[in-house]
């Protein structure tokens, strides 16, 4: 059981602000949807939880079996070392190395390097095309394929909670389908916990149990119901700028 709670955090760079009072639940085995579009906060809010973005007030706790972690007061790599994967925004895989090589380098902490074999086997099982260019070089993979590797790699750190940013950019609406699909069926196959930031409004909707949208820093909707979310006149006028 892993959940994410998220309150009044208040983040950014030098003197600057960029997140003002966020606040936001993720809880366990859901997927919750963080919609924005340029240079609202996504990607900062996603940093903040990673401690790359210092919180300068407002709390971060993930609950993981009963411990509750205040990921705003510690450092990354114990952040990371609790088993929370992360595929970044632009993917930032090593293209010189191979996709064995990527995925592997995903496994560096002390729990998922015990169940190395048993990811690796899994990945190539739910990514085929992984397994079979094992040995080719990342950067020579399309942006489809390299996005399938940056979301291997995330799942061989053994994870309960999953941040994923902005898997749909560069990809053809099609892949894009297909990279939000496989999103969804690995949460439900591995109960995972998944923060998902994206642009595409409908796409993320589609799969999302809940979705905030950020504007400027500020939650300023969120919603549970799926169905009627992308409907509502309010979301449209804020985020589709209807
Ligand atoms: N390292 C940094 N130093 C200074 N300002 C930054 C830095 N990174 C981001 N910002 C600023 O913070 C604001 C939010 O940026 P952020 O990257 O969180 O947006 P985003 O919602 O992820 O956008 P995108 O969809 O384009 O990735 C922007 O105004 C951006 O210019
Ligand atoms: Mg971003």
């Amino acid at each position: 059981m892993t959940s994410l709670t998220i309150r009044d955090v208040v983040a950014g760079y030098g003197t600057v602000s960029v997140l003002h009072k966020v606040s936001l639940d993720v809880p366990s085995g859901h997927m919750a949807a963080l919609l924005g579009t340029n240079g609202n906060g996504k990607s900062t809010l996603i940093k903040a939880i990673l401690g790359i973005v210092r919180v300068r007030s407002g709390t971060i706790v993930l609950t993981h079996d009963g411990v509750e972690w205040p990921l705003h007061e510690m450092p990354t790599e114990a952040i990371v070392d609790i088993g929370i994967g992360v595929v970044p925004e632009g993917r930032r895989l090593f293209g010189n190395l191979s996709v064995r090589e990527n995925l592997l380098l995903g496994a560096y902490r002390k729990a998922a390097r015990a169940v190395l074999a048993r990811n690796l086997d899994y990945v190539y099982a739910t990514f085929p095309i992984l397994g079979e260019r094992a040995s080719q070089l990342v950067g020579t993979m399309s942006g489809g394929q390299q996005q399938m590797v940056a979301i291997a790699r995330a799942l061989m750190i053994e994870p309960s909670l999953l941040l994923i940013d902005e898997p749909s950019v560069g990809l053809a609406p099609a892949i894009v389908k297909q990279t939000i699909q496989q999103i969804r069926e690995l949460k439900e196959n591995r109960g995972l916990t998944v923060l998902i930031a994206e642009q595409s409004f409908h796409q993320a909707t589609a799969i999302a149990d809940r979705a905030y949208v950020i504007a400027h820093g500020e939650i300023v909707m969120s919603g549970d119901d799926m169905q009627t979310f992308g409907g509502d006149e309010a979301v449209r006028a804020v985020y589709l700028g209807a």
